[in-house]
């Protein structure tokens, strides 16, 4: 796996007046650390997708032949109808890396009407110079990121609070493996928290609370005390993951899944399309309850989810996710950039005064102050701008970006993604839960018939109304 690019979802901050660990972008053996996981061999395959020329009896044995004549093992096989041409249909082969793939790929599109390979190596993609980088197409492919963390959970640095504490390193662990063995449909793992990460939580919840009235953003203070109703959002509870998650579903369509350890920014991105939100579930170390290097389930819950509960902020986060599928790696990096001053660090404007909407402040009593303050730079939310803006990791913000509105910022983005390199387009299928690559005319025909019928829907309602 050649992306390790930037880390889209590190909290690491200058509080209690002590520096944390440098960014942990490449995966660390530790000294007696042995959970780096590195990929499986699932990683390296390369995926085509090719449409046989026209209905013919034995078609696919004619392909399989080709794949046999230049020794390429396949791991997996699958025929569907065509998404490009509802009369037809495609085939998605996921090839083993050997043989001579280049040959077997040239043979391959020289037979087929529509090719395109996606693969997770797209910098040498055998040479063919078109591959799209990989990216998932249907939720249940957020299963293979478990395979591709860039460290294990377990692994923390020497300058992590928790470093020499071998009690909360096995705890680390457990979370770590509860996260790797998590498959896509199953309840989110319940956790029994024991009585100290109870307390952490608690502190932590107190004194955050004390300042959402004045310091967060309405959008959060009016999904808050919902969550205190439905997910025991409690000074001496940590709420489980299931159950946030159900709540979230329910008002947007979110959801979490817990991660195992650091996800690539694409990847981590990639998750956001689905409305997915790779959450940790582990807590930080008590000793020091008011900082942690990493996200928590402190940062998660109180920063992250209410926001996610919000219509227009989840369908914005949704818009970097579906711009991510498939765009070079500077524009990865680029949107991780614009999502670091926005789901992370983003303030907005209510009535002339600042609020904060980002997660990393909502989660720290310190920036959140701050950052409201008016002490730090502050520039309007702009994609362009904001996305080559160079940001510190490990202390408080010297630029925040605000945003007019979710409404506004989306629709920035979206224009935004309009200017990523990729041949084709991309939407998200709530029905199937799976990502349609738009790349021909009666795909988006079909497309369009269907929101025709759904504003006739609209427009003969409104006339009842
Ligand atoms: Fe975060």
């Amino acid at each position: 796996m050649k992306e390790f690019v930037i880390i889209a979802d590190v909290i690491a901050k200058k509080e209690e007046g002590s520096l944390s660990s440098s960014p942990p972008d490449v995966p660390k053996l530790m000294p007696g650390g042995n959970y780096i996981r590195p990929g499986r061999d699932s990683s390296k395959r390369t995926c085509l997708l090719f449409e046989p020329p026209a209905e013919e009896v034995g078609v696919l044995a004619r392909y399989l032949k080709i794949f046999e004549k230049f020794g390429v093992n396949l791991a997996h096989i699958e025929s569907r109808p065509s998404a490009r041409e509802t009369s037809r249909y495609e085939f998605m082969v996921e090839c083993e890396n050997g043989g001579n793939l280049k040959d077997a790929i040239k043979e391959i599109k020289e037979v087929s009407d529509h090719f395109s390979l996606i693969s997770r190596n797209y910098q040498d993609d055998q040479g063919n110079g078109d591959g799209v980088p990989w990216f998932p197409r249907r939720i249940r492919d957020l299963d293979r990121f478990a395979n591709q963390i860039l460290s294990y959970g377990a692994e923390l640095d020497a300058d992590h609070p928790g470093f020499t504490d071998s009690v909360y390193r096995d705890r680390r662990k457990y979370f770590a493996d509860l996260a790797y063995n998590y498959k896509h449909g199953q309840p989110l793992p319940h956790v029994d928290y024991t009585e100290k990460e109870i307390e952490t939580w608690g502190k932590v919840f107190r004194q955050l609370t004390e300042l959402y009235p004045t310091h967060a953003c309405k959008e959060h203070n009016h999904v808050f005390p919902l969550l205190m109703e439905n997910c025991g959002y409690q000074e001496n509870n940590i709420p489980q993951l299931e159950d946030v998650s159900n709540f979230l579903r329910d008002c947007t369509g979110f959801t979490l899944r817990p991660v195992a350890g650091l996800l690539s920014s694409r990847d981590f991105l990639a998750g956001l399309a689905f409305r997915v939100f790779h959450s940790t579930q582990y807590i930080r170390h008590p000793s020091r309850p008011y900082y942690t290097p990493e996200p928590d389930v402190c940062h998660e819950l109180l920063g992250h989810v209410p926001l996610f509960a919000d219509p227009s902020f989840a369908q914005f986060s949704q818009e970097i996710g579906l711009a991510s599928l498939g765009a070079p790696d500077d524009y990865i990096e680029k949107l991780a950039t614009c999502y670091w001053f926005t789901v992370e660090f983003g303030l907005c404007r209510e009535n002339n005064k600042l609020k904060a909407f980002g997660a990393g402040l909502l989660s720290s009593y310190g920036e959140l102050t701050y950052s409201i303050e008016g002490k730090a730079e502050v520039r309007p939310f702009d994609p362009q701008k904001t996305a080559i803006q160079k940001y510190p990791i490990t202390e408080y913000q010297p630029v925040y970006f605000v945003a007019e509105s979710f409404e506004d910022a989306k629709d920035k983005m979206i224009k935004y993604a309009t200017t990523i390199p990729r041949p084709f387009g991309v939407r998200y299928n709530p029905y199937t839960q799976s990502i349609e690559v738009l790349d021909s005319k009666p795909q988006i025909e079909s497309i369009v018939q269907h929101l025709n019928q759904e504003m006739q829907t609209l427009l003969n309602t409104l006339r009842k109304l």
